[in-house]
Parts: C-alpha cells; structure tokens; sequence
C-alpha cells in the first residue's frame, strides 16, 4: 500500500469560521499566501454560506479576491446551496464542497434542515459544478457521535457517503466534528464504510476535542486512507457543534507522518513561518 499522503490545509476555513472575533479581510488573505508557500495542493480557503449564520467569513468574495495564487494550489470553498456556488464560481474557486451530515440534529443546527432535505439542495450544486468542470468534495459530519443526537450509526455514515459518491462527489471527508472518536470506534465506522467505497475516495477529517486526533489519523492509516484534512497550529471548531476544538495540526500530522515512515511533500519551514502567524492571529498581534 502506497506510503504517499496528502494534507488539506483547513485553518482558513475551519480555523477561522469559528474565530469568535472577526479577523480582518487582509489577515485572512496573508494567512492563505503564507499557507501557499507551503506546498499543499489544496488550501480550503473560505465558505460562501450566510453571513448572517457565519459572519466570521463574510468577506469569502474579498478573500478570494485579495490572495496571490500559486501555480499549482487549488484555492477552495464550501457552498451549502446555489447561492454560495454560484458566489464561489464567481470567486474563482478551483473546487467547491458539499457539507452534509449522518446526524439530524447537526443537520438541522448547522444547515437548517433535515439530511434528507440537504441533499435535494445539493443536487443542482452538483449538477452546475458538473457542467462548469469544477470538482466537488463532500463532507460527512458527526461520523462518530453527535452533538446533538448522540452516537451515530456507523451504517449511516456509510449510507450517507455512498450517496454524495453518487451524486458525484469525488471524495468523501469524513468528520469527527467534536472528536468524540477512539482508534476503536473510528476503525468500526470506517470498517462499515469500506464496505461500500474505496480507501481511496475517502478522507480524514478529525477534529482535536479529545485529544484522540492524531490516533484517530493512524487508526484510519492501517486501513488504507491517505488523505487527511489539518489546519494550520490545529485553529478552529465548528460554530454549531459546542465545544468542538480545531482541527488536527498540521505540523503535528507532518510529524506523525514522519514517526510511521509516511511521505507528504509539504515543507516544514514554510509550515512553521504559517503556524507563527496563525497563533499571532489568534492573540491579536498581527500586522496588516
Ligand atoms: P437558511 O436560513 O435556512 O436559508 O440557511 P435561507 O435560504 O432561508 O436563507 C437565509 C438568508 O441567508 C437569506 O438572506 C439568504 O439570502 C441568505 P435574507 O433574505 O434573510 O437576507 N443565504 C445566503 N447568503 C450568502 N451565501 C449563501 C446563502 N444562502 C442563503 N450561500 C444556510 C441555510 C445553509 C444558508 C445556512 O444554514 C448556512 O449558511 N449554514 C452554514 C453553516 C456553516 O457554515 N457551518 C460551518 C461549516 S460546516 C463544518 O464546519 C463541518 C465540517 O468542517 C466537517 C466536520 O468537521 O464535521 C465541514
Ligand atoms: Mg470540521
């Protein structure tokens, strides 16, 4: 099995949607260049969602408009319905992503309707994505417990991953959104979807509320995942799971990597200048 692993760099988007303070439009785009030097094929660098639910980014039109892009980065972006995708198209992302749940209740709280309801609005998304040539990437939330609904099935999770592979979806990111996770229950529910997909069309996305992240990460390892979403200095949270921390580092995934003889051809250096700034962001230190 191959020892080849990605990163996807989250901290733009899942760091900063769960800043409480509003970081200004021009830290953001500074973060993203920084985040460009470091040699990720793909950087998540902002929602196109409601304002109103997500002012932390607002300004996804600005920020996608302000930063450098580099050769060879895809610069993407999370559009719930046609709105956010037609503003993201307009914005130039390389790749847009779908974000449903296996739970309810997350369902309800953070896109205001049922699962079942999501997916008939994701359905035109996909299909205008589709004839646009733009890919799309599909999030699965509460992969192992809730918020609000508590442990979920594992079978739910691979039902709702094989139906975004359906509608098209490239791949599937599957999220501890409050990293309730163990290696154990991870492997369960990935044993289950497994069953219905490949390894290879799945990702990691696990958050670091437990402190069970980067175990979580080698659980899913040994069982053939090699892409995995981090964010820079382990920034963010998700506004609508309480208490949910950021998610994984990614300077301590690259480490992680590094212990079990993984290679990811991200540069550490550059990783590092990223995660200063980061933490100067969140103590309110930044130059502009
Ligand atoms: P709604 O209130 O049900 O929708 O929200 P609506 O269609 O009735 O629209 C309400 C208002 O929002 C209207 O404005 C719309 O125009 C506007 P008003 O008429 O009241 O002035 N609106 C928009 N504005 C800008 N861009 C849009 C858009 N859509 C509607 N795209 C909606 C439904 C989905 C829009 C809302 O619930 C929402 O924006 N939710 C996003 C929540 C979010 O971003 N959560 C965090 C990301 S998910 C996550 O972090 C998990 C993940 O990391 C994986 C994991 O960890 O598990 C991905
Ligand atoms: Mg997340």
């Amino acid at each position: 099995m191959s020892k080849q692993v990605k990163i996807v760099e989250m901290g733009p988007r899942d760091g900063l949607q769960n800043e409480k303070q509003i970081i200004p439009t021009a830290a953001k785009i500074e973060l993203i260049n920084l985040l460009s030097a470091c040699g990720y094929e793909k950087i998540e660098a902002t929602s196109f969602v409601s304002p109103k639910w997500v002012p932390q980014l607002a300004d996804a039109a600005q920020v996608m408009a302000g930063i450098t892009r580099k050769k060879g980065v895809k610069y993407t972006a999370l559009t719930p319905n046609m709105r956010g995708y037609e503003g993201a198209r307009a914005a130039g992302a390389d790749e847009v992503a779908i974000f449903g749940s296996a739970s309810e209740g997350f369902s309800q709280a953070n896109i205001n309707c049922s699962v079942d309801e999501a997916f008939a609005r994701f359905e035109p998304v996909i299909a205008q994505a589709k004839a646009d040539g733009i890919p799309v990437r599909g999030y699965v939330s509460c992969v192992i417990a809730c918020p609000y609904d508590g442990p979920t099935p594992a079978e739910q999770v691979a039902k709702v991953t094989r139906q975004l592979l359906d509608m098209g979806c490239y791949e599937i990111s599957l999220g501890d959104t409050i990293g309730a996770g163990t290696p154990a229950t991870t492997e369960s529910m990935l044993k289950a979807v497994l069953k219905t997909c490949d390894a290879a069309q799945l990702a990691g996305h696990f958050h670091d509320t437990g402190d069970r992240a980067l175990a979580n990460v080698e659980a899913s390892l040994n069982l053939g995942l090699r892409t995995y979403d981090a964010a820079i200095s382990g920034l963010g949270g998700c506004p609508y799971a309480p208490g949910a921390k950021g998610n994984v580092s990614s300077l301590s995934l690259l480490d992680l990597f590094d212990r079990l003889g993984y290679s990811c051809d991200l540069d550490r250096d550059s990783m590092r200048r990223a995660e200063e700034y980061t933490n100067k962001l969140q103590d309110r230190e930044f130059e502009l």
